[in-house]
């Protein structure tokens, strides 16, 4: 297994380029199964693991799949396969995005049921819930989910909990449904937006993505489209937080800095310049960084894949900082393997305490889920010494390159096979 060998202490100073979102991209591909004819060109798609993961399971239907090297096409005439295996789906949850697209378009689907992560139990009940008041038949047995519709029905949903792919497979769901649905406290994220624009450049005729409300009016047929993926609001975060971390300079390009207000407040708050341009971000640290609290919450609140960074930065910010992370039950792995750096972070339940400390020391660390491995590389990106991040297959899953990336901008930074 990789490893990335890290020694720290160097203020990054450039340009970053910032991929498209992986959890835009990964609901778009699943969308290309809903296409009766035509293509489904995506364009901005990242090169990271998960996009591949699900480009190999489009194909494993029989969709025909194309990868180039910033877009992916997708012409789904007839699948010959309605069913996501379990050895795929383990490997990467969002698999379960299939299970809207094959019941709209095949009237069968038989998923495996995703099992929990490092992060969480992860349940999706709320799926299951939203396509069974559309009329769906959903089976659980042998660890499989199996559904059956003759052809979905509107309804209307109303969330317990503002589900991000749940929200997405629902609308995927309803877009061929007949009648309309209205879905309430849907998820709110950007990659809703940008999944509804690509459902409505295919045909679908739905309103209110991006607020909590969304209608959908069933149609009977999607057709191909080109779509732009939006830009990845958690990688800009990420290297945000990079150039506040090691006391530097970066501008971040092809990103939405709206799409990351209540992070940028936060930064600003703890003393960092920050300063957005139409499609820029320029990030530069002013001096020591400023403890500030942070409460986690589904968008627009501070994103729950942003938090194991924010982490990072306050371990060497002046006093104490409060992190509470209210989406997932168990999202502070990241926390043990800090503290072996030097951190001064106590936590119990879902609340953790950082107080900051004058430095981090270089350590072998183990990348536990994607983020919290994110939040490593930050950490020896400002220790003193040698940072060794192990298993950075999690990193893989969501970041196309950061080791070339942050070694373009200063950081001494290089990947070793294990
Ligand atoms: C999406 O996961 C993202 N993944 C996650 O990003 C992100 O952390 C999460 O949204 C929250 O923003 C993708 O988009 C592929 P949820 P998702 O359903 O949709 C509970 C990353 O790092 N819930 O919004 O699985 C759930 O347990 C990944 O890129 C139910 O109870 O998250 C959680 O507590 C990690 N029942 C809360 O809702 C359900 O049926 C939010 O989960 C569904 C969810």
């Amino acid at each position: 297994m990789d490893r990335l060998v890290i020694d720290g202490g160097v203020p990054l100073n450039g340009d970053v380029h910032i991929d498209g979102a992986k959890n835009a991209s990964l609901p778009a591909l699943a969308a290309g199964l809903l296409a009766e004819q035509g293509d489904v060109i995506l364009e901005n798609v990242p090169r990271v693991v998960d996009i591949r993961t699900m480009c190999r399971f489009l194909k494993h239907m029989g969709a025909e799949v194309e990868e180039n090297e910033e877009s992916v096409r997708i012409r789904s005439r007839e699948l010959n396969r309605l069913e996501a295996p379990y050895d795929l789906v383990r490997t990467m949850r969002a698999s379960i995005l299939v299970l809207g697209p094959l019941l709209a378009r095949y009237g069968y689907a038989k998923v495996s049921f995703p099992g929990g992560c490092a992060i969480g139990a992860r349940p999706v009940n709320l799926h299951l819930d939203g396509f069974k008041a559309m009329g769906a038949s959903i089976n659980l047995q042998g660890g499989y989910i199996e559904a059956r519709a003759s052809r979905l029905k509107g309804a209307e949903i109303d969330l317990e909990m503002a589900t991000v792919t749940g929200t997405e497979n629902l609308m995927m769901g309803a877009a061929l449904a007949e009648g309309s649905t209205r879905i309430r406290n849907a998820a709110r994220e950007p990659e809703i937006v940008d999944l509804a624009d690509l459902l409505n450049a295919m045909g679908a005729r739905i309103s209110g993505a991006g607020s909590s409300r969304i209608e959908i009016q069933g149609v009977t047929r999607l057709v191909g489209a080109t779509h732009r993926i939006v830009p990845d609001r958690i990688e800009t975060a990420t290297y945000a937080a990079a150039a506040a971390i090691t006391g530097g300079d970066l501008t971040l390009r092809g990103v939405r800095a709206e799409h990351l207000a209540s992070m940028l407040k936060k930064l600003s708050e703890s003393g960092v310049k920050v300063e957005p341009g139409p499609d820029h971000l320029r990030i530069s640290s002013q001096g020591p960084l400023q403890s500030v609290d942070v409460i986690t919450a589904p968008y627009p609140g501070f994103p729950t894949d942003v938090q194991a960074q924010f982490m990072a930065l306050m371990c060497v910010a002046d006093g104490t900082s409060r992190i509470q992370e209210t989406v997932f039950e168990n999202r502070f792995m990241h926390v043990a393997e800090l503290r072996r750096m030097g951190a001064d972070i106590r936590y119990r339940g879902s609340l953790a305490r950082i107080r900051g400390v004058d430095g981090l020391e270089g350590a072998p660390v183990m990348a536990t889920d994607l983020r919290a491995s994110a939040s490593l590389v930050l950490a020896g990106l400002v220790a003193r010494g040698t940072t060794l991040v192990n298993r950075i297959y999690h990193l893989d899953r969501g970041y196309c390159r950061i080791e070339e990336k942050l070694s373009r901008v200063g950081a001494r930074i290089r990947r070793e096979k294990a």
